[in-house]
């Protein structure tokens, strides 16, 4: 008789605590906690998040337990980020799931954070065959992955300096939008010209990105435009946003488009929580009708932090025994 795989998964590397249940590669439940403290700072405070997720994380996994219909004792194994993100944050979710699994006297499953925003894109179908291209941005990332199995990935190209998130947030701040500003700039956007102002594109090598430069370029354009005009931001707000928006999209498609020039692979994926941004999914789209690429974006929630995308990497991991140990430490870079 096929026996089942039930796996609980926790994420907690930055802001959000995050619990899943999933069974056989099915997500039964992704239960997430975010932490909206941060929003009053502008940015997310380390030493808070960790506290915070001593306070959520107890009622979080009941509630994904609850949500799923399933007892602890019928898990068959316990996953946890070890890596990259905040270290009091990283270890929170992993102290708990060690002591789960220990307590569970079940199998414990650590996975990278990054390879499973890439492999977000398993967990609903249609899932892109493999070898795919996946576009990995959030507020800490910029990253074009060669996936070729779900155990092998390559990143061929990532950012030097800031990430496409940071270059979003960074902006909103100058603007005086709300950390974080990325949604905002994309609301703003959807009144505005696109090709009101014009930003510089960095002139980066290869597959690399770069958005420090652009950071600047914006600072310095406000500066010089409020000078002759107080109000500019305010007046233009829409048009600065659409424009911002604009050059974002530009820089991370035009890198996709020299990826997909060189590997001719035709599976095109976008993974992280940047990918939730109306005009980065519009341009792959339409990149995706002028080269002939299918191109797959996960659903909204498995796009910013989660813990159903812990769950899928640990159910891949499951499948050939790769299990860590009480010893497995985790890591601010990736491990
Ligand atoms: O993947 P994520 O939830 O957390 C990290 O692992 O970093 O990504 C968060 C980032 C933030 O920088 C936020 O501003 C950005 O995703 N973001 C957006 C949008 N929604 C979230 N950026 C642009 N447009 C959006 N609609
Ligand atoms: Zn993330």
């Amino acid at each position: 008789m096929h026996q089942s795989t039930i796996i609980l998964a926790i994420e907690s590397s930055c802001d959000d605590t995050s619990v899943a249940v999933i069974k056989d590669g099915k997500v039964l439940s992704n239960v997430i906690q975010s932490q909206l403290i941060h929003q009053m700072h502008g940015g997310v405070i380390p030493e808070s998040a960790s506290r915070l997720h001593i306070k959520y994380i107890v009622d979080v996994t009941i509630q994904a337990l609850d949500k799923a219909g399933i007892e602890k004792r019928q898990l068959n194994a316990i996953a946890y980020t070890h890596s990259p993100g905040l270290i009091g944050s990283l270890l929170v979710g992993a102290c708990f799931a060690k002591g789960m699994a220990q307590t569970l006297e079940i199998p414990l499953i650590a996975v990278n954070h990054i390879q499973a925003h890439v492999l977000s894109n398993l967990i609903e179908s249609p899932k892109p065959d493999f070898p795919f291209l996946c576009l990995t941005v959030s507020g800490g990332h910029t990253q074009i992955v060669l996936c070729k199995s779900a155990y092998e990935m390559e990143i061929i190209g990532e950012t030097i300096d800031d990430a496409a998130g940071e270059a979003f947030d960074k902006a909103a701040k100058m603007l005086g939008i709300e950390y974080p500003g990325g949604p905002l700039i994309d609301k703003y956007a959807q009144e505005g010209n696109a090709n009101a102002y014009k930003f510089n594109k960095p002139k980066v090598e290869g597959l690399d990105f770069s958005f420090s430069g652009l950071k600047t370029n914006i600072l310095y354009f406000l500066r010089e435009q409020e000078k002759n005009n107080p109000n500019f931001i305010k007046e233009n707000l829409n048009d600065i946003c659409a424009s911002i928006q604009h050059t974002i999209t530009d820089i991370l498609i035009d890198k996709l488009v020299m990826a997909y020039k060189q590997l001719r692979i035709k599976n095109v994926c976008i993974a992280g929580g940047v990918s939730a941004n109306s005009s980065i999914r519009k341009k792959i789209q339409s990149s995706g009708e002028k080269y002939g690429w299918q191109v797959f974006i996960p659903k909204m929630e498995y796009c910013t932090d989660n813990a159903a995308m812990i769950a899928i990497v640990a159910h891949y991991k499951y499948l050939v025994k790769d299990f860590s140990n009480l010893e497995t430490t985790v890591s601010a870079r990736t491990l």
